[in-house]
């Protein structure tokens, strides 16, 4: 299988759309402060871009590369930083869990994609080797298993234990954010800053946002064709927990938060 083709959740417009609103603010906090003008950084899985676009910006002049699996979202990546001006910027179709040779950065980073990997410490091995002496490796995981919402719903229940079993079906870890400081030890890390943060999806707009896309997410994407495939859900089942994620968002008491684990990992003047 071709690492696109493992990648479990695929890159149907309602996949991509989760991800072109994310910022350094909202989805890499806890790096902030590395992301000093003149520092290299590679942005591993960089998806659609956006994150990497806002690296680039507080990194400029430094050299900021976004690596992904996917050609296609590579191209939108690309097509995103010409629109936002960010010159200092490349993007190239690399696979992190076959050690990519692409030189050494001053930051490594990965936001939501170990927690898409078979061998996530195999990745962060690879990561941890493209740092530069002195340099930072950094990682940050949702954690499905403590997600959390209002109101109860037994069919977002179900949402919950389908998404997770297809994640485990594909062989890899839904609940990757407390295990990220494991993975980072078990990977060789022996700096390891560990932290947290949560995104909280309540307003209005966010509503319509979150509760719209997984609407169509659990029906039209690679999930919902392996949760019917692999016996995890019937289709008309699937259809109960969209109907549930649209009256999730037009109801105003509607309220959802997903944790992440992040880690921050110092590699030695020494490697
Ligand atoms: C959930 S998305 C996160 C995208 C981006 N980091 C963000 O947060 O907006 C995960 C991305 O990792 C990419 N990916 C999956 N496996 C990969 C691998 N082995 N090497 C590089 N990228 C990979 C996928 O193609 C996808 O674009």
């Amino acid at each position: 299988m071709s690492p696109e083709s493992a990648y479990g959740q695929g890159h149907a417009e309602s996949v991509v759309r989760s991800q072109l609103w994310r910022s350094v603010d909202n989805s890499a906090a806890y790096l902030a402060p590395e992301l000093l003008p003149g520092r290299s950084v590679l942005d591993v899985g960089c998806g659609p871009g956006t994150i990497t676009a806002d690296i680039a910006r507080r990194v400029a002049p430094g050299e900021v590369v976004g690596i992904d699996v996917s050609e296609a979202v590579l191209e939108q990546a690309r097509e995103h930083a010409r629109r936002e001006g960010v010159a200092n910027i490349r993007f190239e179709r690399a696979d992190i869990t076959t050690a990519p040779e692409l030189g050494r950065f001053d930051v490594v980073h990965a936001h939501q994609v170990l927690l898409h990997l078979t061998d996530p410490v195999q990745a962060l091995r690879n990561m941890l080797a493209l740092a530069n002496p002195g340099g930072v490796v950094a990682a940050r995981d949702t954690d499905y298993a403590a997600a959390f919402w209002w109101p109860a719903d037994a069919r977002l229940d179900r949402w919950l234990e389908v998404y997770r079993a297809v994640a485990h079906g594909n062989g890899s870890e839904p609940d990757a954010g407390r295990r990220l400081l494991a993975w980072a030890h078990a990977a060789g890390a022996r700096d390891v800053t560990p932290s947290a943060s949560i995104w909280c999806h309540s307003t209005p707009e966010e509503r319509a946002w979150w509760g719209g896309m997984w609407a169509e997410r659990i029906l039209d994407s690679k999930i919902a064709e392996q949760a019917v495939a692999g016996g995890y859900a019937s289709a008309a089942e699937l259809r109960e927990i969209s109907a549930a994620w649209r009256a999730w968002a037009a109801d105003p008491d509607g309220w959802f938060s997903i944790p992440h684990g992040e880690i921050l990992c110092r590699v030695g003047e020494n490697g």
